[in-house]
């Protein structure tokens, strides 16, 4: 039975653009591109956002540095991720950025109503900011004074404030997180975030007063709304919300919410109390992967070991970097990479792999002609593996096909028996284009170019390259 229209709706972070994007953000649109693309073959309707956060003193600080209006710099930095996911194949339904005017109108109707049922009051700030973070940091959060995130000593903020009452929230975010009604995965991050709650929640700051560049408070003009707050809004506003705080966009609550553990406390605690203020339905699932290290250290331009993915692409192609990327991080998981393990990787699996593996059958296959064959074998387990999203798990399984398919053509010596035995030849042959055609159907949310032109290979009896070695 097909399933038809099952809502799915996936976001990625809004990436903030400071600077153009790195493989890390490219890691989490990829995986949310293969989820998306997924669920579209399940014939879902899908609505897969992403996008840019483009205020606060992070990005305000990077454009000043560049000697640009803050406007021009965000234009230009939001249009280098655009391009990325446009390299990368990335088939995103829509593309909020926080300085769009439309999110900007949502931004000050909702704060507006947040005020006026109460849930924001005036208050003194004190606290250490870390601006990488744009987050406030408590004394246990730093490791010798400075933010373990950034490395950066956070600095003193002291002001008169506005605050949303996310206090009050405290219980019902644990029995609603404990209950799994938002699934935090792995468990791990979900008992991270738990023991956070536990110890206690304080008001949230969601004003600042030095900052210009943000959206101005709808009812203190004198302030600016805090990044996070903004950014958070974009989830609703991305999906067609018009700010109207009695009711949510149709695709309305989003299935997953993908993104890395440097910024999951706030997504466990002041994006659901904001979602608990205006009494909407909290995301399904918030899945943590883990993070990108290049040669055992920290991606940072300082140390100049940031991977792009232009240099990816230029590499090891569109599919080969999807694949890379998505088989690199085992899920939950930080793992490391270096160039290095990246060429070995594509020339193991890829040219050597699956591209041997296709090029060989098709150029057997060039006498017999063999075009019908029967279904091919479905990776166990499958539908599974992807709701746990285990996308690392899923291409180890497929290609432990290719890698039985290579040794098959080895151990039947199949360009031998062609020859000496053609009718045993052309049974081996049919079994290896089975499996081909199941393997070129499987991978198509992961590489969708190479799906298609494996499925066109066998078609048409045509062989081409379709992974140079590096
Ligand atoms: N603007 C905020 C998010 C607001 S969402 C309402 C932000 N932006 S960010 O540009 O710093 O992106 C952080 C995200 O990028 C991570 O959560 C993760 O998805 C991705 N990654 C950044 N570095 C990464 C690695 N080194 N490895 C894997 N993914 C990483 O936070």
């Amino acid at each position: 039975m097909t399933r038809v229209n099952k809502k799915f709706y996936i976001t990625t972070p809004i990436y903030y653009v400071n600077d153009k994007p790195h493989i890390g953000h490219a890691y989490t649109t990829v995986a949310a591109d293969v989820l998306a693309r997924w669920h579209k073959t399940k014939n879902d309707k899908v609505f897969f956002l992403t996008g840019t956060d483009e205020h606060g003193i992070k990005v305000a600080q990077a454009a000043a540095a560049a000697g640009i209006p803050e406007k021009e710099f965000v234009d230009e930095k939001a249009q280098t991720f655009k391009e990325a996911w446009q390299e990368l194949n990335v088939s995103y339904d829509n593309f909020i950025r926080t300085t769009d005017s439309n999110h900007i109108l949502d931004v000050e109707k909702t704060l507006q109503k947040l005020y006026d049922r109460g849930f924001i009051y005036k208050g003194d700030y004190e606290g250490l900011y870390c601006v990488g973070c744009e987050q406030y940091k408590t004394k246990d959060d730093l490791i010798e004074g400075k933010c373990a995130e950034h490395n950066k000593e956070p600095i003193l903020m002291k002001e008169e404030s506005y605050f949303f009452k996310l206090s009050q929230f405290k219980k019902t975010l644990e029995k609603k997180i404990y209950s799994d009604k938002i699934e935090i995965q792995p468990k791990e991050r979900k008992n991270e975030i738990l023991s956070f709650i536990k110890r206690g929640l304080k008001d949230i700051s969601i004003s600042r007063k030095n900052v210009s560049w943000g959206i101005p408070l709808p009812f203190d003009k004198s302030y600016t709304t805090y990044v996070w707050v903004d950014a958070f809004l974009s989830y609703l506003t991305g999906a067609g919300w018009l700010g109207k705080t009695d009711s949510y966009p149709e695709m309305w609550p989003p299935e997953v919410q993908l993104m890395s553990k440097d910024i999951l406390r706030v997504h466990g605690t002041i994006w659901p109390g904001i979602l608990l203020a205006f009494g909407f339905p909290l995301p399904k699932k918030i899945f943590v992967h883990g993070y990108f290290t290049v040669n055992n250290q920290k991606m940072s331009k300082s140390l100049g070991n940031v991977i792009w993915p232009e240099e990816l692409i230029k590499k090891f192609g569109v599919d080969g970097s999807r694949y890379l990327l998505m088989s690199s991080l085992v899920s939950g998981q930080d793992s490391d990479i270096s160039w290095g393990k990246l060429a070995e990787k594509y020339n193991a699996d890829l040219a050597n792999g699956l591209g041997n593996l296709v090029s060989r059958v098709a150029k057997l296959n060039e006498k017999f002609r063999i075009k019908k064959v029967k279904p091919a074998k479905k990776i166990k387990n499958i539908d599974k593996l992807f709701e746990e999203i285990k996308l690392k798990e899923i291409l180890d399984e497929i290609w432990q096909q290719v890698a039985w398919a290579n040794k098959y053509i080895e151990e039947k010596k199949l360009w031998e028996l062609v020859k000496t035995d053609p009718k045993e030849g052309k049974k081996v042959l049919k079994n290896l284009i089975s499996l081909i055609s199941g393997i070129g159907s499987v991978i198509a949310p992961f590489m969708p170019e190479t799906s298609e032109k494996i499925i066109e290979i066998l078609k048409t009896g045509k062989t081409q390259q379709l992974f140079p070695r590096v």
